[in-house]
């Protein structure tokens, strides 16, 4: 049988180098948590229950980031180091025995893969603790491996504490061990706060586990981008574009064409069906799932949305927590707010605002519209310009349209209000009381001409020469004021 295994993730730190009132590990790249994506790493060789996250600074919001994965918590009241954060954690894992992974919050791209071949390796030989390293080009901040003359580890030396000689090593320690429990625990009753910092250091533990002639082993590994670690606002740009990359290299190996992919930004929970086509500048954020044979057009932005096959959204269309079913076209300029669902082949097009509303099959509102509250039948047909005032001050009411409505533009209906199928309003019509079944609804004023009115009234201000009907100068002047209607 396998030895037992618990996994510690460490992630009580505030990240003073991030500069921010927020905890590091609350930070996203990827449009995840960091501390999210770690304990996702940790959850491929540990049940959750397993799962030990270190909380301390804003311990509250760290918890509520990842206790929906089932993991458990221990509190770090006071942050004194990174051997002190480890300790924390004894009560809850002793007695289990076996061996304990101890994780880093801030190394967010670590891959499940890379923490079952260290646990594997530490399980086939006798060392105390195997580390993961890597060589880096530029390892400043990271705590240096120094090799005892058989190539096992000797110590770990901090940045701070590095000699000129030391400081030029290459090889990094990852922030990822798997160490034989009871040796660790030992380890830590007789740790010490470290000179340079008065910090209880987990990598101060390795020394003296040498020293007392503990095997202590390292995993190098070749691929160093996925050890990278997160303290200042530099490496989280570095580390979001990696996930970036990672996310869309998958979605066209997937089938997925990406237009500029240096421009595009899809969420590691996002899907995109095969033959949709995504062009520059997209956000697909969140839950999204994209159906096969989708256009998206250039800057549109998509949130925990569900868009069916061949739908086509055009440029700088927004869409957030909606459904768009098939064969649907949105935008360009389009936005849909939560709580939408356009059905099979409808249109939304440019300046349609949609807010919990159902627009049916085959409808159409294909210019300059709030459609707000509303269900919208199969086939009906929304004018430009149409208004639903789905708000009296205090409350929002609905509107309904009956299946192949016509609303004539720039309609205005006022609700709780109902318009029954194959209806008309007409143009420019303030609809406040149900419109029948095929029915004409008109709500506006009546057209009222005047037959010689522009005569008679110059002839009242005493004009005596009436101005011929093709005198440009005078239309002018008389399009710029319009006379009063008379009174009365
Ligand atoms: C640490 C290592 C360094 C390694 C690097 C890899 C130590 C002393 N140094 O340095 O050798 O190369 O990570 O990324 O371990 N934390 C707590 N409680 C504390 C202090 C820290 O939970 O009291 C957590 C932090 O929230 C963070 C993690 O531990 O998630 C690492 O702390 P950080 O301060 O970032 O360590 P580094 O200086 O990067
Ligand atoms: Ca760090």
């Amino acid at each position: 049988m396998d030895t037992p295994l618990e996994v510690v993730i460490l992630a009580a730190g505030l990240g003073t180098r991030l500069k921010s009132r927020k905890a590091k590990v609350l930070h996203r790249a990827g449009g995840r948590t960091l501390i999210e994506h770690v304990v996702r790493a940790a959850l491929e060789v540990a049940p959750p229950g397993s799962i030990h996250v270190v909380v301390g600074h804003q311990a509250g919001e760290v918890q509520a980031a990842v206790e929906g994965l089932g993991v458990r918590f221990v509190l770090q009241p006071e942050q004194r180091g990174t051997g002190h954060a480890v300790r924390m954690a004894r009560e809850s894992l002793e007695g289990a025995g076996g061996l304990v992974l101890v994780l880093y919050g801030d190394t967010p791209l670590l891959r499940g893969e890379t923490l079952r071949r260290l646990v594997e390796r530490q399980r086939q030989g006798d060392a105390a603790v195997t580390i993961i390293t890597t060589l880096l080009a530029d390892p400043t901040g990271y705590g240096r491996i120094l090799h005892d003359d058989r190539g096992g580890v000797r110590a770990i030396v901090e940045q701070k504490a590095a000699s000129a000689e030391q400081v030029a090593i290459q090889e990094i320690n990852s922030g990822i061990y798997c160490f034989r429990s009871e040796l660790l625990w030992k380890s830590l009753d007789a740790l010490t706060p470290n000179p340079a910092s008065g910090e209880y250091y987990l990598t101060d533990v390795i020394e003296p586990l040498h020293a007392a002639g503990h095997a202590l082993a390292a995993l190098r590994l070749e691929d160093s981008r996925e050890l990278l670690g997160i303290n200042t606002r530099i490496d989280l740009a570095a580390v979001d574009r990696m996930f970036r990359e990672r996310k869309l290299e998958s979605l066209m190996l997937e089938g997925v064409t990406i237009v500029k992919p240096e421009t595009v930004t899809v969420d590691m929970q996002a899907r995109v069906g095969m033959d949709t086509v995504i062009e520059p500048f997209v956000q697909i954020l969140g839950s999204t799932e994209i159906g096969e044979d989708c256009r998206i057009g250039s800057a549109a932005i998509i949130q925990d949305s569900t868009l069916a096959a061949s739908v086509t959204v055009e440029a700088f269309s927004m869409i957030r927590t909606s459904r768009v079913d098939s064969g649907a076209r949105i935008g360009p300029f389009a936005r849909l707010r939560p709580d939408s669902h356009v059905e099979t082949g409808a249109h939304v097009g440019n300046f349609v605002e949609l807010k919990k509303t159902r627009l049916g099959p085959g409808a159409k509102a294909q210019h300059l519209a709030y459609l707000g509250d509303s269900d919208i039948g199969a086939g009906v047909n929304i004018g430009a310009g149409t208004i639903t005032c789905n708000y009296d001050g205090e409350k929002k009411h609905r509107t309904q349209i009956g299946e192949g409505a016509f609303i004539g533009s720039n309609s205005t209906l006022v609700a709780p209000v109902e318009v029954g199928e194959g209806s008309y309003v007409g143009a420019a019509s303030v609809i406040t009381d149900p419109v029948p079944a095929g029915a004409l609804a008109l709500g506006r004023g009546r057209q009222v001409v005047k037959e010689g009115w522009v005569r008679r009234r110059r002839e009242r201000s005493g004009e005596l020469t009436a101005p011929a009907p093709d005198d440009k100068r005078s239309a002018d002047v008389l399009r710029r004021s319009p006379p009063d209607p008379p009174a009365g």
